[in-house]
């Protein structure tokens, strides 16, 4: 959207949070609260976009810096309006329209702030006020109108007369005005109230003294303008955004068995075809492909997901690639950086980390897989364990291509198995093992006679 600057407000503490973070960089569904604002200002076209920051500036800054964001500090907290002016000098020349929006009013949803600046802009306003009428406005600043039904002024709730406070259509905070009158009108907004504040909402007074246009444009979903005061309301944020998420997820073609029990945080990425299944947490920057299917009780973060994988029941997926067609689980456990490669098949109580597994290798039952790079085609049997630890390093495992890795081995690091090779089960292996050969390394299994059958030879004899 041309000729357009978005403010917004986070210099606030959010004392209510009773937290040592600074309310604006609470998660909800994995994005900083303030990430979502910004995104409904981006998702207009919006390119300059102004952060007020003031606690804790340096965390919200490094927390939301991109390119179009700049930040102006609020260094006391004197009041929204002085938020407002405080970002003067970086509005020098700027002669478009500024909407006002808050850092902890996250749901609000682009299709409402485009028709929020559209309907300002049609009506040559000087100032529009986003206003939303409840059964309960305690607490709000209030929306009054003259017998016409035009705005004359917002009036904050510990300021307003009894009469005042019967209305019921309230300051929402979010603001479109014009640049050029938002900084004259700002210039002349004082402190004369119960708070002592300079008071944004000032300006609707000031526009109207001046005779310009004002307007309050009335929205009728109060769940996109609720601003985020608690934990309480964290959590109903949380709820909102997340049914958003699935509810797109389910538009692009992804089958959510059961949407009440799935929790996936808003930057994952998943394509159609995809099956989810219930109790599934899917986290960070996940991305997930095709066809896949992920099945119950599985949490997977950071991940990066091919098409046609399937994520048996009760896996734990971090920070690890699957490539098409993989096999995980049920219960396993892929830890950071371990690869997947295309068709190979991790069975359960099997745990992999820092680790690749080549194309078609297969490690299906009761193993550790640590620091090792594995090629394709391998077969790692049941219970074999990678020692990867002397008690001070990390130490690398190599199977080649072809490898048959029988049951219950230790495989001692660093150590390398040669493609083709065979180890027999129950080995220890503490060298290296050379191609195309059969390693055994255990002791030799010795049959003792025993008491009773040196006399059943006895017995035999005597009967000869
Ligand atoms: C404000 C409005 C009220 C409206 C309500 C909607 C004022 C005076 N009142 O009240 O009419 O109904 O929002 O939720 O604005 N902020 C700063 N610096 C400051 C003060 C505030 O950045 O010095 C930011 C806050 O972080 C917040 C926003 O401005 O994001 C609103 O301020 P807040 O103190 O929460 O005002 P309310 O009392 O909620
Ligand atoms: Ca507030």
């Amino acid at each position: 959207m041309d000729r357009l600057v978005t403010i917004i407000l986070a210099a606030g503490k959010g004392t209510r949070m009773k937290s040592d973070l600074v309310k604006v960089l609470h998660p909800i569904a994995g994005l900083a609260m303030l990430a979502y604002p910004i995104r409904a200002a981006q998702q207009i076209g919006c390119r300059r976009i102004i952060v007020v920051t003031g606690h804790q500036r340096a965390h919200v800054e490094a927390a939301c810096s991109q390119e179009g964001i700049m930040f102006a500090c609020q260094e006391e907290q004197l009041g929204s309006g002085h938020a407002v002016a405080v970002t003067q000098d970086l509005m020098e020349g700027f002669e478009g329209d500024v909407l006002i929006l808050c850092g902890d009013v996250p749901l609000i949803t682009a299709e409402t702030l485009n028709r929020f600046v559209q309907s300002h802009r049609e009506a040559r306003a000087a100032v529009s006020v986003l206003s939303v009428s409840l059964d309960d406005p305690f607490g709000y600043g209030r929306i009054v109108r003259d017998a016409s039904g035009n705005v004359t002024a917002i009036v904050e709730q510990r300021d307003a007369t009894n009469s005042q406070q019967k209305i019921r259509e309230i300051n929402t905070g979010l603001y479109c005005c014009s640049a050029s009158f938002l900084y004259k009108a700002l210039s002349q907004v004082g402190t004369d109230n119960d708070q002592g504040e300079y008071y944004l909402p000032d300006i609707v007074k000031i526009g109207v003294g001046e005779g310009q246009k004002v307007q309050a444009i009335e929205t009728d979903d109060f769940e996109e303008v609720r601003g985020i005061n608690d934990r309480r309301g964290l959590a109903e944020a949380e709820k909102v955004m997340r049914r958003r998420i699935l509810d797109s997820h389910m538009s692009n073609g992804v089958t959510i068995i059961d949407p009440d029990s799935t929790y996936i945080d808003a930057a994952v990425h998943i394509k159609h075809d995809t099956v989810i299944y219930p109790n599934t947490l899917i986290r960070g920057g996940s991305t997930i492909g095709s066809g896949c299917i992920i099945d119950i009780n599985c949490s997977i973060t950071n991940a990066v997901i091919g098409n046609n994988v399937h994520i048996k029941p009760s896996c734990v997926i971090d920070a690890c690639s699957l490539e098409d067609n993989a096999a995980v689980g049920p219960m396993a456990h892929l830890r950071q950086q371990t690869v997947i490669a295309g068709g190979a098949i991790i069975g359960n109580f099997v745990e992999v980390k820092n680790s690749t597994v080549g194309k078609d290798s297969k490690a299906c039952h009761l193993s550790y897989l640590g620091d090792a790079t594995i090629g394709a085609e391998a077969n790692i049997g049941a219970g074999t364990i990678t020692c990867n630890y002397d008690g001070k390093k990390k130490h690398p495992t190599v199977i080649e291509d072809n490898v048959f890795v029988g049951s219950n081995t230790a495989l001692v690091a660093p150590v390398t198995i040669a493609q083709g090779a065979v180890v027999g089960a129950g080995s220890t292996i503490t060298e290296n093992v050379p191609e195309n050969s059969l390693a055994v390394a255990r002791s030799k299994q010795v049959a003792y006679d025993t008491v009773s059958k040196k006399e059943s030879e006895a017995d035999e004899q005597k009967d000869g």
